[in-house]
């Protein structure tokens, strides 16, 4: 008798418009993203799929107002590999990626692409890393904070040619792109969500991706390995979360919405045209999301206590 009213409620999912909070700044790749996303959720589910970008501590913040939100399915959080990397960057997090949420399904793996300012005097990678190499920390290097996807790109790209820059960070790679292309700051390691079509129209060079194979969307860009940095790649994979407690059916309702979206002719062509494709539908799945949530937790942590950068 007591289940009576969760039942009814999840029969009834959803009833009202749906939030899903981006844990970045707007206009961003995540934004991106999670926009084609939900639109196409929204025509599944037949109520408003609302995006609410929640910026700042690289995605933390985002993702601790899900946490804490009422579990019934109405608000969700949609964030990439940093919540698997703030698992271990963060020394103080207040929620357990694992533990405080429902995992929804994964949503996207995205490359990464190194771009420059417009004049940057560099036109390869080659000539990127041995700009870095001469300007050291004269280098501007734009992130959207500890815990996100182009922070972890440049940790990895730092590493690789073992010399550190100047970071500039911002609530999300949307501001950051728009100082790139003024200027203001000279280089980013972005998704390529956010940046293939300024690499395409010239407003940013774009040098390498981050991936074994070129891309059908960019093809003119050369690989990290083809331009000398063997084992420079990472993949940002995205997933859907919901706060722990929210009905199973109504977690099972929205898992079985997204695996509908990620199939919509619209997403897979605008994923497409930005670079990357949706997940399959075994992986938008409660039980695909878990795992690779904590298979990159355990990925990532040895990689970051070896670097020794924390948030906190
Ligand atoms: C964003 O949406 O701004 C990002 O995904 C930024 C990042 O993680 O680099």
């Amino acid at each position: 008798l007591t289940l009576a009213p969760q039942i009814a409620a999840a029969q009834d999912f959803p009833a009202q418009p749906i939030t899903i909070v981006v844990p970045f700044a707007a206009g961003g790749p995540t934004d991106t993203v999670t926009r084609l996303v939900a639109q196409a959720m929204s025509q599944d589910l037949g109520q408003q799929v609302v995006v609410e970008n929640v910026g700042g501590a690289g995605g933390t913040l985002g993702a601790a107002r899900v946490a804490q939100a009422e579990a019934n399915g109405y608000t969700l959080l949609l964030h990439h590999i940093g919540m698997a990397t703030t698992a271990t960057l963060y020394r103080e997090l207040p929620y357990n990626a694992i533990e405080d949420f429902e995992h929804v399904g994964l949503v996207t793996e995205v490359p990464m692409v190194m771009v420059g300012r417009p004049d940057l005097e560099a036109n390869s990678m080659e000539e990127v890393v041995a700009y870095v190499r001469e300007n050291g920390e004269d280098v501007m290097y734009a992130n959207a904070g500890i815990g996100a996807a182009s922070h972890l790109c440049g940790l990895l790209f730092m590493d690789a040619v073992d010399t550190q820059m100047t970071t500039i960070p911002y609530q999300g790679t949307g501001p950051a792109l728009t100082d790139l292309m003024g200027g203001q700051v000279d280089l980013m390691c972005d998704q390529t969500t956010n940046t293939t079509n300024q690499i395409r129209d010239g407003s940013i060079k774009g040098f390498a991706v981050t991936v074994p194979e070129r891309l059908d969307a960019l093809p003119d860009i050369a690989t990290a390995a083809e331009s000398g940095l063997d084992g420079f790649e990472v993949t940002i994979w995205h997933g859907v979360y919901a706060p722990k407690g929210t009905p199973e059916d109504v977690v099972a309702r929205l898992s079985q919405s997204l695996q509908v979206a990620l199939q919509d002719e619209t997403v897979i062509e605008r994923f497409a045209d930005l670079g990357t494709a949706p997940s399959s539908q075994e992986d938008a799945t409660p039980e695909a999301l878990k795992a690779k949530l904590e298979a990159e937790i355990n990925l990532w942590r040895p990689i970051i206590e070896a670097a020794g950068v924390y948030a906190n």
